[in-house]
């Protein structure tokens, strides 16, 4: 039995409806389900005894502590954290409450469970923490890539708050012994991506004939990995990584911004053009740019692909076309989402947008 935090978010519901289909360990599934998190991402999963869901907070001792014994849990997936960048610049307190007391609280239930486990569950227990590039700050144009050995640099309080988290796992590990992985992972996308970040924003906005916010100029570069790679990679540092040690996910896909917006709605147009025959790209809008906006990110993965053997399976073509399609599969999934505070988030955000 594994348990998982924060499966009913993006990343985390792909991973949890990934590791069912891939084997018969059962998962309990522990969030809080904040307006990130989407019980409509597992509905695949209805009446699957394999998989148990908990409504809960990380931050909830007494809570995580109980699962654990009760269901004699062999690893935690650590998903669970407030992710989005802009929101961390407008607000940033749930950020410190989840990403560091939560992770916190959660290391600290974890540390007492596997104390008192007999020696042999002991050394098999895992805890993995899923954490960002974002840690590493923000790269000039020609630099190397983020390697496991890059210090440091987090630029807003969403990183601030990641970079908190990962060094308390460190630290329980060096302090306690826990056995603990950590991964720090580039950008991902892919199917239940909540219409907040930038590639699912982009879809959902040019089908509904709004503008395309593009920040600044632009000519950021993030690293783009489809979140089913994002998902293999984890299961596999799980079933092999060593312990104490972090691995850098990502699938050596630099991409500008503008030039991500473009592929989107040149797809968009080949897939489903607009009914005018002008292509949505003539919906792209230049707004404020976000404040301490980082400019580059990208990833070294030759760790993990030279000890545990990990490639991603997609390139950025073929999950950017799975992921379009996905979103033109599912209106419905995108129109439950995009109600009620996330109206509110927009209004917030982009005023007129
Ligand atoms: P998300 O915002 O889609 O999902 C986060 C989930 O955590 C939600 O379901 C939410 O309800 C839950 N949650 C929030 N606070 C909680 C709490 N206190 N207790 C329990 N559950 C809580 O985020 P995501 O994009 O799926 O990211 C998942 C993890 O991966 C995060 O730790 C993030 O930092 C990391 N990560 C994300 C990316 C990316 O590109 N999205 C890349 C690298 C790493
Ligand atoms: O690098 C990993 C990180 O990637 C994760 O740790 C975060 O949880 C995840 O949200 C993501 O952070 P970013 O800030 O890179 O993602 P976002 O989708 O918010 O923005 C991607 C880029 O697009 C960034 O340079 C900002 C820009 N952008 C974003 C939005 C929402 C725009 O130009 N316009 C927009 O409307």
């Amino acid at each position: 039995m594994i348990l998982v935090t924060g499966g009913a978010g993006f990343i985390g519901s792909n991973f949890v409806i990934d590791w069912l289909a891939a084997g018969d360990e059962p998962v309990i599934n522990l969030d809080k389900l904040t307006y990130a998190g989407n019980l409509e991402n597992l509905q695949g999963l209805a009446g699957d005894p394999q998989h148990r869901f908990v409504r809960g907070d990380i931050a909830d001792y007494d809570l995580i502590l109980e699962l654990l014994q009760q269901n004699r849990v062999r690893a935690v997936v650590n998903f669970a954290a407030e992710s989005h960048v802009d929101r961390s610049i407008h607000g940033p307190e749930d950020f410190i409450q989840t990403n560091i007391v939560g992770t916190f609280r959660l290391l600290e239930a974890v540390r007492t469970y596997w104390n008192g486990l007999p020696a042999d569950d002991k050394a098999a227990f895992r805890f993995l923490h899923v954490s960002t590039d974002e840690v590493y700050g923000s790269l000039e144009k020609e630099a190397p890539a983020f390697t496991e050995q890059h210090r440091y640099e987090p630029n807003s309080p969403y990183s601030a708050s990641k970079a908190a988290s990962d060094h308390l796992v460190r630290a329980y590990h060096h302090t306690y012994g826990l056995p603990v992985l950590t991964t720090n992972c580039s950008n991902n996308y892919g199917p239940y991506h909540f219409p907040e970040k930038l590639i699912p924003l982009i879809i959902h906005n040019a089908l509904a004939g709004k503008p395309l916010p593009i920040y600044g100029d632009g000519q950021q570069v993030r690293d783009w990995l489809y979140v089913k790679d994002h998902c293999s990679a984890i299961r596999r540092v799980l079933e092999a990584g060593r312990l104490g040690e972090t691995y850098n996910v990502g699938g050596w896909n630099e991409k500008p911004n503008l030039e991500v917006v473009h592929t989107l709605c040149a797809m968009l147009d080949e897939l489903s053009p607009r009914a005018d025959g002008a292509s949505y790209a003539s919906q792209i809008t230049f707004v404020a740019d976000r404040p301490g906006h980082d400019r580059r990110y990208a990833i070294d993965a030759s760790k993990l692909e030279r000890e545990l053997g990990w490639k991603p399976a997609e390139t950025f073509e073929t999950g950017i076309r799975k992921t379009v399609r996905w979103y033109l599969d599912n209106p419905q999934w995108v129109h439950n989402v995009t109600s009620g505070a996330y109206r509110e988030w927009v209004g917030r955000q982009y005023g007129e947008v």
